[in-house]
């Protein structure tokens, strides 16, 4: 017999239904409650709210565990390309070999962008934050393929998927080389995905780029680490744009906007800039833990989340690759001992420890990023690049999905009873 939960609300007993996932994760079904009993749950930050059921990324926050459609994450970021990790995000299965050739024909296939986007640059301030111009660009998407958004169209929603991986890295790359004055450089189609992309950013006209290929590994393996994960902020913001059956360059846009906070993918921006300060005004990491510690409006940036309570498996990855990557471009950076040092305090401080609060994927990501010669402000840009095959895949998912419905929360409301409007000559 199907197992159910036991609900007693004034007396009477209502029987809920339970729903199990394949790794034994347990959820009680409350979607009929309101209709049978009256009421609605209280749940804010949607902390104990299943909105989904997905067989994309799997998250064992307890033990940090991370799987995409079944693969350990370290198996991933060992073995994997960027571009074939997107392949198992979208199709579910790991790509042939001919399969991989396809799809990264489509990829580069749609790489470049339509002139009118150089105006489109043009119109922002040179100092506009890149997340920004990115998330703009990506919905001006939409205005070049009218004809063919609607989201219900599996073919349609297929193109478009390619459309936004192909593009996304040119408008990243170009975001920046407007920032600097630079002249916009084209993709080079017989590079990979991150190596391109290096070269967009990097390169100049006026001499050859050679893209060094530890580092376009080292992005090719960050992106991988970002490339899905679950219910998050901004993958809930993908979905519950599309759920309105907004279309995917919308739904897309909507996303990245939410990534640029700083509790969420902003914070790899944040944790830099932390560590700046630390090392300009503090020297050490202990009096910053302690003003963590004291002042509840101060964060250990890169430190928390709300799933893992343990070691984030991607910040394992990470804080292992730093040392080569700085390795590999010839440098030391005093923040990486910083980051060590204020990592290996809070580990045994119990603050940190009672509230299992262990490094997260943004703690280490920036100083490699540093390390490769990318601004700051472009941090948040890149784990963008890579959460975009997550997002595609999410909102592919909901739209195949019987069960979806448009996402409509309820509220309880506290605020004034009804009362009567007072002409204004009358308040006093
Ligand atoms: N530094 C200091 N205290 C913290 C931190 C932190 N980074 N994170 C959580 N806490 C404390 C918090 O003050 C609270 O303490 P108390 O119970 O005494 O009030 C307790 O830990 C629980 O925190 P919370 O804010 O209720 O936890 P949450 O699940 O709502 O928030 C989080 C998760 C990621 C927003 C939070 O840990 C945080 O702000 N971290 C810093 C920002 C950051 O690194 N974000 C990146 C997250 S991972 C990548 C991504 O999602 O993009």
């Amino acid at each position: 017999m199907a197992k159910t939960a036991q609900l007693i609300l004034d007396g009477k007993t209502y029987e809920l239904p339970v729903v199990e996932g394949s790794e034994g994760e347990r959820a009680i079904d409350i979607s009929k409650l309101r209709a049978t009993t009256g009421y609605i749950t209280m749940d804010p930050g949607y902390a104990n709210t299943g909105s989904c059921s997905s067989a994309i990324t799997y998250i064992d926050g307890e033990e940090g565990i991370l799987q995409y459609r079944g693969y350990p994450i370290e198996t991933l970021a060992k073995n994997s390309t960027f571009l074939e990790t997107a392949y198992l995000l979208l199709h579910g299965e790991l790509p042939t070999g001919d399969e991989l050739s396809k799809f990264t024909e489509h990829i580069t296939y749609h790489s470049l962008l339509h002139e009118d986007f150089r105006h489109m640059y043009r119109a922002f301030p040179l100092r506009a934050h890149p997340m920004a111009v990115v998330s703009s660009l990506v919905g001006t998407l939409s205005t070049f393929y009218q004809d063919s958004l609607d989201p219900l169209d599996e073919q349609a929603r297929q193109e478009h998927a390619y459309r936004i991986m192909a593009k996304l890295p040119t408008m990243c790359a170009w975001a920046y080389k407007y920032s600097v004055g630079h002249p916009f450089m084209f993709p080079k189609n017989r590079l990979s995905y991150s190596a391109n992309l290096l070269h967009m950013m990097f390169g100049t006209p006026a001499e050859d780029y050679e893209v060094h290929p530890a580092l376009s590994k080292a992005i090719d393996t960050l992106l991988i680490l970002h490339a899905d994960h679950e219910q998050n902020c901004s993958t809930s913001t993908m979905r519950i744009v599309g759920s309105s059956h907004a279309n995917l360059y919308a739904s897309a846009s909507s996303a990245i906007n939410a990534l640029w906070g700083p509790l969420h993918g902003g914070a790899n921006q944040a944790v830099i800039e932390m560590l700046q300060y630390i090392n300009a005004n503090e020297k050490s990491g202990r009096a910053f833990l302690e003003r963590v510690k004291k002042d509840p409006d101060v964060r250990l940036m890169g430190f928390g989340h709300r799933v893992y309570k343990n070691y984030d498996p991607r910040a394992k990855v990470l804080k292992e690759m730093t040392r080569d990557v700085l390795e590999a471009v010839g440098t030391s950076n005093p923040l990486l001992d910083i980051a060590i040092e204020i990592e290996e305090m809070a580990l045994s401080d119990d603050y940190f420890v009672q509230r299992k609060l262990y490094p997260n994927v943004d703690f280490y990501s920036g100083i490699i990023y540093q390390a490769m010669g990318i601004p700051v402000n472009m941090f948040t840009v890149f784990f963008a690049l890579g959460r975009m095959p997550g997002w595609i895949s999410q909102w592919m998912e909901l739209h195949q999905d019987p069960a979806s419905r448009i996402g409509r929360p309820r509220q309880i409301y506290v605020g004034e009873n009804k009362r009567e409007y007072v002409p204004i000559e009358k308040r006093g």
